[in-house]
C-alpha cells in the first residue's frame, strides 16, 4: 500500500469544483483504497509507504479523448493559404489537406513517427495527460494504417501514457488511388478492419461523416461491420455541416460523437438517449475560424455528457496543449470552469469506454496529477504552459 498525504484533494461535478484540505490518498497496486480527509483514513497496512503531497492540489490525471498525433511532417504551408483566403475544404479539394499527411506519413518509418509522436505525447504528459487516444487515419492502405496503429501502441509503451487505439477507417477517400469509390469502403471496412482488429491493433472504430468526406451509407456499413466484431464507435459528427451525424452516432450507440458544432437539438436529444458523448474540439474551431457554436445548452438540458479534446492534428489543430483546449472551451463555447474539468476527466473517460478512470474515488486506477496551484480554475486560467508537478500512472511517479 501507498499513501500520498497533505494534499488538497479535488473532486468535481459539472456544476462544482470541492477541494478536501488535508486529504490523503491510498491505493494497492493501482487501485485507489481510499480518497478523503486524512483523518478518515484507515488504519495503513504496516510497511506503507508514505510520499509527502506538499500541499498540492491532487486532481485525476488529464486524458485527451481524440487525437491524431501520430503524422508525418506539417501543414503549415496551409495554414498559410488559410490566412490568404483558402478554406479547408477548398484546400481538401484540390489535394491538399488530409491526403497531404497522407503522403508525408507513408514515406515516414515507424521509428520516425514514434519519435515524433513520442514528442508529442510528452508535452501532453508535461501538463498531466495520463491517457491518451490516438487515430490513425493518415494511411488509407492497409499498411500505412497498421504502422500508425503499432506507432501508437509503442508510444504508451515509451510515455507509460495509456494509449487508446481507433482506427479511423474513413477519414478521406483519394479518386486517383480507388476509381471505384465502393471499392475503397468495402477494403476499409472489411479486411483491412478485420486484419487490424486480428492484429489486436483497434480499441475503437472511428469515420469523418461530412459533405467533403464520407455518407451516412458509407459509415454506416463500417459501423455495422465494427459492431459485428463487437468494437464499438466514434463519430467526427456535424463539423462543417448539419449532415445528421450525431443521430448516427446515436443509432449506434457510438462512445463519442465530436466537433459537434452543427450538431441540431434533435440529434442532441438523440445523442442523451443512447448515452453518446459530446467531445468538442474548440482548437480546431479556432484555427478554422468557424462561428457557428456547438448547442452546449441543449447538451446541458438533455444531459449529454461534455468531454473536451486537443484534436492534435497537423491540419485543423496543430496543438499539444489540452489545457489551452480547457481554456477555449470556457472562452469560446461558453462553458464553466468544473465542465471543462470534467471534460478532460470523467467524460473523457466515458468518451473512450474507461470506467476505470476520471475521478480520485475508492476503485478507480490510481492516475493523480499534482498542481502547484492556489484553485482549480487555474488550470483552466493560466494561457501557456503550467506543467505539472508530478505525475503518477497506476500509482507509479513517471518521469516528466
Ligand atoms: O478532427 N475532421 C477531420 N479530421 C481531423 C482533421 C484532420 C486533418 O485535417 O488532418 C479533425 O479536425
Ligand atoms: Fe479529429
Amino acid at each position: 500500500m501507498k499513501i500520498l498525504h497533505n494534499i488538497r484533494l479535488l473532486h468535481m461535478t459539472p456544476s462544482k469544483c470541492v477541494v478536501t484540505e488535508r486529504a490523503a490518498i491510498a491505493w494497492v497496486d493501482a487501485k485507489i483504497t481510499f480518497a478523503g480527509p486524512k483523518s478518515d483514513l484507515p488504519k495503513p497496512l504496516p510497511g506503507c509507504e508514505w510520499i509527502d503531497g506538499e500541499n498540492m492540489l491532487a486532481t485525476p490525471a488529464l486524458i485527451d479523448c481524440h487525437t491524431h498525433l501520430v503524422f508525418g511532417g506539417n501543414r503549415a504551408d496551409e495554414f498559410a493559404a488559410r490566412l490568404g483566403g483558402a478554406s479547408y475544404q477548398d484546400i481538401a479539394a484540390t489535394g491538399g489537406g488530409i491526403m497531404s499527411s497522407v503522403r508525408q506519413t507513408r514515406v515516414q518509418s515507424e521509428q520516425q513517427l514514434v519519435a515524433s509522436g513520442v514528442q508529442r505525447a510528452r508535452q501532453l504528459l508535461a501538463e498531466g495527460v495520463g491517457t491518451i487516444e490516438i487515430k490513425s487515419g493518415y494511411g488509407l492502405d492497409l499498411a500505412t494504417e497498421t504502422k500508425m496503429l503499432r506507432v501508437a501502441t509503442q508510444i504508451g509503451v515509451q510515455t507509460q501514457q495509456t494509449v487508446r487505439r481507433t482506427y479511423l477507417a474513413l477519414h478521406a477517400y483519394s479518386a486517383f488511388e480507388y476509381p471505384v469509390r465502393a471499392d475503397f469502403i468495402n477494403n476499409a471496412s472489411g479486411p483491412w478492419l478485420q486484419a487490424l482488429h486480428a492484429a489486436g491493433l483497434v480499441d475503437a472504430v472511428d469515420a469523418f461523416q461530412e459533405t467533403i468526406a464520407f455518407t451516412a451509407d458509407e459509415v454506416t456499413q463500417l459501423f455495422e461491420a465494427a459492431k459485428a466484431l463487437g468494437l464499438p464507435v466514434k463519430l467526427h459528427a456535424d463539423q462543417l455541416s448539419a449532415s445528421g451525424g450525431a443521430d448516427l452516432a446515436a443509432r449506434f450507440g457510438a462512445l463519442s460523437a465530436d466537433h459537434v458544432e452543427h450538431t441540431t437539438r434533435a440529434g442532441a436529444e438523440a445523442m442523451a438517449a443512447a448515452g453518446t458523448v459530446a467531445v468538442l474540439l474548440p482548437t480546431a474551431f479556432y484555427c478554422l475560424r468557424d462561428t457557428k457554436l456547438p448547442p452546449i445548452d441543449d447538451f446541458r438540458e438533455f444531459g449529454v455528457p461534455m468531454a473536451i479534446a486537443s484534436d492534435c492534428n497537423p491540419g485543423t489543430s496543430p496543438c499539444t496543449s489540452l489545457r489551452l483546449a480547457m481554456h477555449q472551451a470556457c472562452t469560446l463555447f461558453g462553458l464553466s470552469i468544473p465542465e471543462a474539468l470534467c471534460g478532460t476527466t470523467i467524460h473523457a473517460a466515458r468518451a473512450l469506454g474507461l470506467h476505470d478512470r476520471g475521478e480520485l474515488i475508492a476503485g478507480q486506477r490510481a492516475d493523480i496529477a499534482l498542481w502547484t496551484i492556489d484553485s482549480p480554475a487555474e488550470l483552466v486560467y493560466w494561457l501557456g504552459h503550467l506543467s505539472v508537478r508530478k505525475l503518477l500512472l497506476g500509482g507509479k511517479q513517471v518521469l516528466l
